[in-house]
């Protein structure tokens, strides 16, 4: 297996905007740093500060990925994010189709992700939709199961669902050994995490047990001790 995967998504929290942003961005450092090779810690930011938080991090630590991009290419598309340009801003990969960001052109944007060479996470917010998108062409690096009405609670999905985390394992490993698989919501402690790798998991998506901690670098790191 390899080194499991704590992603931090930032979402658009005022706590993890701008110079906000690069100061979680560099707590996550920190605590990346500590774990010593135990787990790749990803930041998901906004697209407004790729570019900052990029530039003020070591990537080959910590890697910086989007929170989402479109499928238009470059050239004439006003307002839409593309790959190209969030990968020259920083970023080595992006998260697609989040519960709080919906797309219905799933494959063409992980195809548009990858020719750009950007890593795709898949969101799905239950076991059918993380078999649907586990059988797409081009198939996502990732998927990472989030049901919605658990994100930015207190319960987390591994303990909450555990069946919906197992299964979703068992579904996406079935259409395509390749892809692998996450998980996510209301992650919070040690156990949420040790829990998630037990179920088959090879890392956790988290927003707000990090994002709003009081110590960054310490809620990070209680969820690094699960692995
Ligand atoms: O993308 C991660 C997310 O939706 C989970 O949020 O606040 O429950 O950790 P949270």
């Amino acid at each position: 297996m390899q080194i499991p995967v704590i992603i931090v998504n930032f979402k658009t929290y005022k706590e993890a905007t701008g110079e906000s942003a690069v100061k979680l961005a560099k707590a996550c450092e920190a605590a990346a740093a500590n774990a010593k090779g135990r787990a790749k810690i990803v930041v998901a930011v906004q697209a407004a500060d790729i570019f900052r938080v990029a530039s003020a991090i070591d990537t080959k630590l910590v890697d910086v990925f989007a929170q989402h991009i479109d499928a238009n290419g470059q050239g004439k598309s006003t307002g839409f994010v593309t790959a190209e340009a969030v990968k020259e801003a920083g970023a080595s990969g992006t998260l697609l189709n989040h519960a709080e960001h919906k797309i219905t052109d799933i494959a063409k944007r992980i195809a548009t992700a990858k020719a750009a060479g950007l890593a795709t996470v898949v969101c799905a917010a239950n076991v059918a939709e993380a078999k649907t998108i586990a059988s797409l062409t081009p198939s996502p690096d990732y998927i990472a199961v989030e049901p919605p009405e658990l994100i930015g609670g207190k319960v987390s999905v591994s303990k909450a669902k555990p069946e919906v985390v197992s299964d979703s394992v068992a579904a996406v490993k079935s259409a395509n050994k390749s892809i692998k698989v996450l998980c996510g919501a209301g992650v919070n402690s040690r156990e949420d995490v040790e829990k998630a790798l037990e179920l088959g998991t090879e890392g956790i998506l988290v927003a707000s047990s990090v994002v709003l901690a009081k110590d960054t670098e310490k809620a990070l790191a209680e969820l690094i001790s699960g692995i």
